[in-house]
């Protein structure tokens, strides 16, 4: 199958540009790409197409879909009323595997081909959703959510209980594969230290990401000092074992300096959730302050506190943020790189966000109905500032076609 459009190309100082070409695609991988204006055939796209990498959502709640827009309550109190009850749904694994079914379906319609997910503490359903994302032919990462305290006595598992749980899901679904098991502690609230421990251990036995949150909410790292009473954040994941450059960390607010030199030190990745962090009032995250410490940066979409399922228009919610602190912030191009190189970068996923031959081939074919590369604005801008989903005229999973 050959597409041809113009291909957002990453470039070295992490920026996308565009360029016209050709992308041959053989058995899911990229196996060509020619640069050109006028091939002798195509299969797929046009000389007014742009072929996109498909995004890479680095921080999203599978279960929490069917959230979205629920009473933009603080952190503690929204997981408590609605959050909980909601993943109690996941007990039942034909629900879990329904749904991931579903959510499967929205991640297409918006150009997503690769996720870093939570699932729930229930270990069949963490499995199933993690053989549904393989099954659609969906990149990702998806964790067994591992929660012993401070949530409702259904959703908590023993220490013990929850690390057999999680390893087991490591050896049927192993780091490397297209879809693999994460190690996914919720937060430092919701785990007490041997878990996080032993979490920190599996980790580093298996080479599985990491992923949980990290300071969203003042009131969250209140709590997280009476509990643990270490002087940073960070600290309390870096003493068990859970800060190392596999570890993708959402939101990441309310650092302190050293928060941020500690994460910089050990290469783990904060993942951004923009429209997450003004949804519940968390507060906004300085892009200035995390680039110019050179922390490690990713985007997530965070559903359903966040409440856009777009990557498009998570990047814009980054750029509007960052404006909106009156900082620095990112062109177009750097947002359009953050989504799909940059995301593919922090998971570790060396053949993912690029058109690059030896790739695969999860690719995004986008058909704007504007005239976007003759306008006064640079196309990339014209593009995620007026973006809508209907441009997405084909999304390619692994070369299939949706
Ligand atoms: N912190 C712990 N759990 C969650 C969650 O499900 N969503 C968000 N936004 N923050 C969390
Ligand atoms: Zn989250």
């Amino acid at each position: 199958m050959i597409l041809f459009g113009h291909l957002l190309l990453a470039n070295d100082s992490e920026e996308c540009v565009t360029q016209p070409g050709t992308v041959r695609v053989d058995d899911g991988i990229i196996t060509e790409v020619n640069l050109g204006d006028s091939p002798k055939h195509f299969d797929i796209g046009g000389p007014d197409a742009l072929i996109s990498p498909g995004f890479i959502d680095t921080h999203l709640h599978l279960p929490q879909f069917d959230l979205i827009g629920a009473h933009g309550m603080p952190l503690l109190q929204w997981l408590g009323e609605v959050t909980f009850p909601s993943e109690m749904k996941w007990a039942d694994v034909d629900f879990a595997r329904a749904m991931t079914d579903r959510v499967v379906d929205q991640l297409i319609s918006v150009g997503t081909t690769g996720v870093a997910a939570y699932a729930t503490v229930h270990h069949e359903s963490a499995a199933a959703a993690i053989e549904t994302l393989a099954g659609r032919g969906v990149r990702g990462v998806v964790g067994q959510v591992l929660m012993d305290r401070q949530a409702p006595a259904d959703l908590c598992r023993s220490a013990g209980q929850l690390i057999d749980e999680a390893a087991r899901l490591q050896s049927m679904f192993p780091a490397g594969n297209r879809v693999s098991a994460a190690v996914t502690p919720r937060f430092a609230i919701s785990c007490s230290g041997p878990l996080l421990e032993s979490a920190g251990k599996l980790a580093a036995e298996t080479g599985a990401i990491v992923q949980t949150h990290l300071a969203e909410t003042r009131q969250e790292c209140e709590l997280v000092q009476q509990l643990f009473n270490q002087a940073d954040y960070v600290d309390v994941y870096r003493d068990a074992g859970l800060l190392t450059d596999r570890s993708v960390l959402g939101h990441g607010i309310h650092l302190t300096a050293s928060d941020r030199r500690k994460l910089q030190q050990s290469g783990a990745v904060i993942a951004h959730c923009p429209t997450a962090n003004s949804f519940l009032r968390s507060g906004s995250m300085s892009w200035a302050d995390l680039n110019r410490d050179s922390v490690k940066l990713a985007l997530g979409s965070d559903i359903g506190a966040g409440y856009e399922r777009s990557m498009v228009r998570v990047a814009r919610s980054m750029i509007e943020t960052a404006a909106t602190l009156g900082e620095q912030y990112p062109t177009a191009a750097q947002a359009w790189y953050a989504i799909t190189a940059g995301n593919a970068d922090a998971l570790s996923w060396s053949d993912a966000g690029r058109i690059v031959v030896g790739a695969s081939a999860d690719l995004v074919v986008i058909e704007p109905t504007i005239p976007w590369q003759t306008g006064a604005s640079p196309p990339l801008a014209m593009l995620m500032f007026a973006w809508d989903d209907r441009w997405i005229t084909k999304t390619l999973l692994n070369g299939g076609r949706e």
